[in-house]
């Protein structure tokens, strides 16, 4: 049966109009006005609604073993939690340790995603190790359609590569073709400061900013930069925070650097001061790079507005108030990261949009469009157009709410945003073609997410 969407405004990335949407077996087959369609066909009133692509976020954690824990979503929930937040496809961190065999982890992670996601999803894959090995095994990966790599500068000896295996894996991405997004902070620094800092008796959540300091990232930028200069791979500053890593980013895409850079909803929204509340509340707003001194925002935002941050992500990251406090007695023992995958596109339509800090078309393409062309979906999603998947947002701007972990569906007992108000909220969200989403209820297929398998595209 088809389904027929009439009476909303279409925004893509580069245009705004108003029309009817057919789909067809999962894809839009027409766009127009006053079409004609088959008895039986579904039809859903967009009125008063904006019709934006299905959002994409490029950088989420779900299943994630990570410092001494392991992330509380699962496929499941993340997918729902990311679905009434109009995402209609995540990419997520691949992420075996140095210690694990990357194809027996890219196939763990297959494995858990797999039949329970109920939108559309592909991976990046993590290089923790590089070796002869590695190698042989990354090269099956690409051919299975994973065509981008991860490697984190930081996290020494857990996730992070050192100079040399970054450049083997530049120069193997190149030859294959596929982008390589990289976590840029020097892992050195980060762990001298911190003994340095412990050993002073500041063991607090306050002392995660001042362990790994802005400099810090921008010289971990400014490295993976050159490193790509020098091989020429296509690279992807992800989470980038402040305003040094930004100049350096900045610098090197306009000295021909294939360099693209993402920011995140926490670095955008919230600062340093989060972190510096007492107790759990203070941990609960770790993450890194950390959440920085507020005078960083502005330039994330105008960089946001301009284009020059390409994407903006969640790097979804959910440990509960329990996970947190494994790092009572020290920083360095807090599990990194918030959790955000539900909250983006209200959040960046409520503080972007409606704020004046990026236009609608903007705000398309940071969150939908760009992570689909930087990372081999585009025209499948992205966009609204004949012959793409039908994966829809019936956005509604009258919406008026409140972020609470009371009522999210993250799998979190709090919210990294909590008590933010959102203005608008996806009312309907379609994944190829099939209704998931109304009313701002999850009414659909838990497991619908299929794999996204992916051309290399550099
Ligand atoms: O704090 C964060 N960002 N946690 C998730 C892991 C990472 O570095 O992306
Ligand atoms: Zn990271
Ligand atoms: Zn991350």
């Amino acid at each position: 049966m088809g389904l027929l969407i009439r009476g909303g405004e279409v925004v893509t990335s580069d245009a705004r109009y108003r029309a009817e949407i057919y789909v067809e077996d999962q894809t839009i087959t027409r766009i127009g006005a006053d079409l004609s369609v088959p008895p039986g066909t579904e039809i859903i009133d967009a009125t008063g609604k904006w019709i934006f692509p299905g959002f994409i976020d490029p950088h989420v954690h779900i299943y994630l073993p990570f410092m001494a824990t392991f992330a509380k979503d699962t496929h499941e929930t993340a997918s729902v939690a990311a679905l009434l937040g109009g995402t209609t496809t995540f990419i997520e961190m691949c992420c075996p340790s140095r210690t694990e065999d990357a194809f027996a982890g890219y196939n763990l992670w297959k494995e858990k995603a797999d039949g329970r996601s109920a939108c559309d999803y592909a991976f990046h894959m993590t290089v923790s190790r590089f070796d002869q090995n590695t190698e042989t095994q990354l090269r099956e990966i690409v051919r299975d359609g994973t065509t981008s790599f991860k490697i984190f500068l930081s996290y020494k000896n857990f996730f992070g590569v050192d100079d040399s295996e970054m450049f083997q894996a530049l120069t193997l991405a190149k030859e294959l073709g596929v982008i390589v997004a990289a976590h840029c902070e020097n892992a050195e620094l980060i762990s001298r400061l911190q003994q340095a800092l412990l050993a002073e008796g500041k063991t607090g959540p306050e002392w995660h900013e001042p362990s790994r300091p802005e400099s810090v990232e921008a010289e971990g930028t400014a490295r993976f930069a050159s490193f790509l200069e020098n091989t020429g791979a296509s690279g992807y500053v992800v989470h980038l925070s402040c305003a040094p890593a930004l100049k350096a980013a900045i610098e090197a895409k306009s000295r021909g650097v294939r360099l693209s850079i993402e920011c995140v909803l926490p670095h955008l929204l919230l600062d340093k001061t989060a972190a510096e509340r007492a107790g759990l509340e203070g941990m609960q707003h770790v993450m890194s790079p950390p959440l920085r001194d507020k005078r960083n925002q502005a330039a994330l935002w105008s960089a946001v507005a301009a284009g020059l941050i390409d994407t903006v992500a969640t790097d979804h990251c959910p440990f509960d108030n329990e996970q947190k406090l494994l790092g009572r007695d020290a920083f360095t023992l807090i599990p990194n990261g918030i959790p955000g995958i539900e909250d983006r596109v209200s959040l960046m339509y409520t503080h972007g949009v409606n704020r004046g800090r990026m236009d609608l078309h903007r705000f398309v393409d940071a969150l939908s469009t760009r992570p689909a062309k930087l990372f081999g979906l585009f025209p499948r999603k992205g966009t609204i157009a004949a012959g793409s998947d039908a994966d829809l947002v019936l956005f509604d701007p009258t919406y008026r709410g409140t972020i609470s972990a009371r009522t999210h569906h993250i799998n979190n007992d709090y919210s990294g945003f909590e008590g933010f108000a959102v203005e608008g909220r996806p009312a309907v969200v379609t994944v190829r073609g099939k209704v998931q989403v109304r009313d701002g209820s999850f009414v659909g297929e838990k497991g619908r997410g299929q794999l996204l398998r992916r051309a290399p595209m550099c």
